[in-house]
């Protein structure tokens, strides 16, 4: 029996300078997805998945991260006297004690950030979420990291979720070297390597944004030196996990949205707002129309 995974790392730090000046005073991590900040998704597929504390790795100028998840009594009252929305509400909510921070302090990098979590960690697996990345189960399927949970049922030590990119794109992300098929969604990994450039990538298979990892790992990281960019690289100790523990690669069976980018985020917005019973069918007449070139 390989220990349950129930905590969950989801570091949130950072400035979000790409979305300036959206995110000046607010957290990039609270940017809405249609109805739902990017945070809530990770922390909803989370709780999917079983997990039950979430430990965010926050720094300066995020505390609407928690209080989304903390109880809003203004709120909850108004609501509750109108009679209508509670639910929506009481989704976000959160039991006392399942939500816990740490402070980064300085941006060193993702490996330092999840390192900063290590006296909650302590010597469980854990999972990570980068919220960036936003992961859609298809219709009736499963969240991305229930699948992960799944897998590491049978087979384990340390899963990452990967998915395949254009070559062009892969020296902008962490990228596998595969080794044995296991099943149709499980590859095992033989190595890896953050942000190589082209020619050297060891395939185009890249990490995207979730892991669930050994506890082993903090240790790695504590003497780790810093890597691409100057920063202390959370792959860069995985990679140094690999043949002392097993390790493998998840294929999401769902859609992935990179909401790090402009793009990734407007079109995540769109497939959303389009996929949802309440309104699907109006997006698409108005996407309709704005691409005839009406106004
Ligand atoms: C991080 C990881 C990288 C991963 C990516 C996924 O990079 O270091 O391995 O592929 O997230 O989004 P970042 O986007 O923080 O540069």
């Amino acid at each position: 029996m390989h220990k349950p995974v129930r905590k969950a790392v989801f570091p949130v730090a950072g400035l979000g300078t790409r979305f300036l000046p959206a995110t000046k005073a607010i957290p990039k991590e609270m940017l809405a997805v249609v109805d739902r900040p990017l945070i809530q998704y990770a922390v909803d597929e989370a709780r999917e998945a079983g997990i039950e504390q979430m430990i965010f790795v926050t720094g300066r100028g995020k505390t609407a991260i928690v209080e989304h998840f903390d109880m809003a009594y203004e709120l909850e009252t108004t609501m509750a006297a109108r009679g209508k929305g509670m639910e929506v509400l009481e989704a976000t909510r959160a039991v006392p004690g399942d939500i816990i921070t740490v402070r980064q302090q300085v941006p060193m990098g993702l490996g330092h950030a999840i390192w900063c979590a290590r006296a909650i960690v302590g010597d469980e697996p854990f999972a990570i979420f980068l919220p960036d990345e936003l992961m859609i189960a298809h219709k009736g399927g499963t969240g991305c990291m229930k699948q992960m949970v799944e897998a590491y049922g049978e087979v384990g030590g340390n899963l990452i979720s990967v998915l395949e990119v254009p070559e062009e794109e892969v020296s902008s992300y962490g990228v596998i070297a595969p080794g044995r098929q296991v099943s149709d969604s499980l590859t095992e990994v033989t190595g890896l390597v953050e942000k190589p450039p082209r020619a050297e990538a060891p395939s185009n298979k890249i990490i995207s944004g979730r892991y669930i990892l050994q506890p082993e790992v903090m240790r790695v990281l504590e003497g780790q030196e810093k890597g691409a960019g100057g920063e202390i690289q959370l792959t860069d100790a995985m990679a140094r996990m690999i043949g002392t523990q097993p390790f493998h690669a998840v294929t999401f069976a769902g859609r992935r949205y990179d909401c790090g980018s402009k793009l990734g985020f407007v079109e995540a917005t769109l497939a959303l707002a389009l996929a949802r019973e309440d309104m699907g069918d109006e997006v698409r007449v108005m996407a309709e129309r704005l691409l005839s070139g009406e106004r």
